[in-house]
């Protein structure tokens, strides 16, 4: 069955909309709890990383900025990229094309209705994730700014690429690392010390992150930018429907 046309039932009946949660968490209200047992049984039948249709249809749901829809498509090319080259170059299989997608389509779904709640787009936007039942969305959507772990070891995860890909793109242009660092120094980093310092680790862990993500692959991550510039990527075609 189309995860699509499942969102659109779904969602058509339970009408989820935004409330604010007691304590100033960011949560969503649903009218009908039958329909949202159906919802939770739909969930557990179907593995349920919404396809591409369906990150573009819960966009719309949201009212998400064209500009954020665009930016999140790049960056979305960045991440995918990466984890062809890791499964054409280290035959590596096992990350998930259609996670890493849906990762980088809806990472930045929280951006505007977070800044009126004074609260992190992440935590808002992972918060959302969970609530539509897309589990396994959630924890890409908020280590998207940061990520738990750092850590040099292990096998490069979607969470990595989405992460990457997000310090990869400035409005929706792939640029490079230095570039997209700089705009964000001044953009974020000025508005106090601390901002400043936030940026600075944020910096710092990412260099270690692309070493890892580029370790063991012929190009060099400024080559993306050559890479990827005027040519459209294959996004379509991994999902089965
Ligand atoms: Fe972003």
């Amino acid at each position: 069955m189309c995860l699509g046309i499942l969102y659109d039932i779904v969602t058509c009946f339970s009408r989820r909309e935004p409330s604010a949660r007691a304590g100033g968490g960011p949560s969503y209200r649903t009218w009908g709890g039958e329909t949202d047992v159906i919802h939770n049984r739909l969930i557990t039948w179907y593995r349920m990383i919404p396809d591409r249709d369906t990150c573009f249809a819960i966009l719309a749901d949201h009212k998400v900025d064209e500009h954020i829809i665009a930016h999140s498509m790049s960056v979305e090319r960045v991440a995918l990229h990466i984890a062809r080259l890791h499964a054409e170059q280290n035959g590596d299989g096992s990350l998930d094309l259609s996670l890493v997608s849906a990762g980088a389509l809806l990472h930045d779904i929280a951006k505007v209705p977070a800044i009126y709640a004074g609260v992190k787009h992440s935590d808002m936007g992972a918060d959302m994730m969970r609530d539509l039942g897309f589990v396994e969305v959630e924890p890409l959507v908020r280590q998207h700014v940061l990520l738990d772990d750092y850590t040099q070891n292990g096998a490069v995860t979607e969470a990595e690429l989405v992460n990457y890909g997000d310090k990869r793109v400035t409005h929706d242009r792939i640029v490079t690392l230095k570039e997209r660092f700089d705009d964000l120094y001044i953009r974020y980093g000025s508005r106090s010390p601390w901002a400043m310092e936030h940026v600075r680790q944020i910096h710092v862990h990412t260099l270690e992150l692309e070493k890892k993500l580029f370790r063991s692959l012929s190009v060099r991550p400024d080559d993306l930018v050559d890479i990827l510039r005027d040519k459209e990527e294959e996004v379509i075609g991994f999902h089965s429907g």
